[in-house]
């Protein structure tokens, strides 16, 4: 599994740890911005991330901007997208086993880094529990990017 990485600037820094945290972990990863500091809107990397998740079944995405709310709410907007705002291990376990979320969505400011690290983890290492009732609310859910 390949990993597209994107921040705007608030996530920056966070996300420079953790690209070294997915080698350290011989994880591949392609990030796709931004690459400064420099003030930037965060739904254009939500997209350009997004795109490449939902054209890749081999591939997850990790976004992150300052509460990785804005983050999320873009990469939703993306057909096939299913991104999870984590701030915890439990929500982001959860995300995996009951919603096959294919996108996390982080928080760069004013969050411990050793937690980070957790909710990467274990998001990255859950499965998807593959329930026939989980399966039938994904497909509502594909359902309403259709009708909507
Ligand atoms: C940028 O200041 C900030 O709004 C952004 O990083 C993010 O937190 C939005 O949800």
């Amino acid at each position: 599994m390949k990993i597209i990485i994107g921040s705007d600037h608030a996530g920056f820094k966070l996300k420079a740890k953790i690209k070294k945290y997915l080698k350290m972990k011989k994880i591949e990863y392609l990030d796709l911005g931004t690459d400064s500091l420099e003030s930037v809107d965060y739904p254009d990397y939500a997209l350009k991330v997004a795109k490449q998740v939902a054209g890749n079944k081999d591939s997850r995405g990790i976004l992150v901007c300052g509460t990785g709310t804005g983050m999320t709410i873009a990469a939703n907007k993306v057909k096939g997208i299913r991104a999870v705002a984590a701030y915890d291990v439990y929500s982001a376990k959860m995300s995996r086993i009951d919603n096959d979320t294919n996108v996390l969505g982080l928080r760069g400011r004013y969050f411990p880094y050793e937690k980070v690290k957790k909710i990467i983890n274990v998001w990255l290492n859950t499965p998807f529990s593959g329930k026939q009732r989980h399966k039938r609310r994904l497909k509502k859910i594909s359902g309403l990017e259709k009708k909507i």
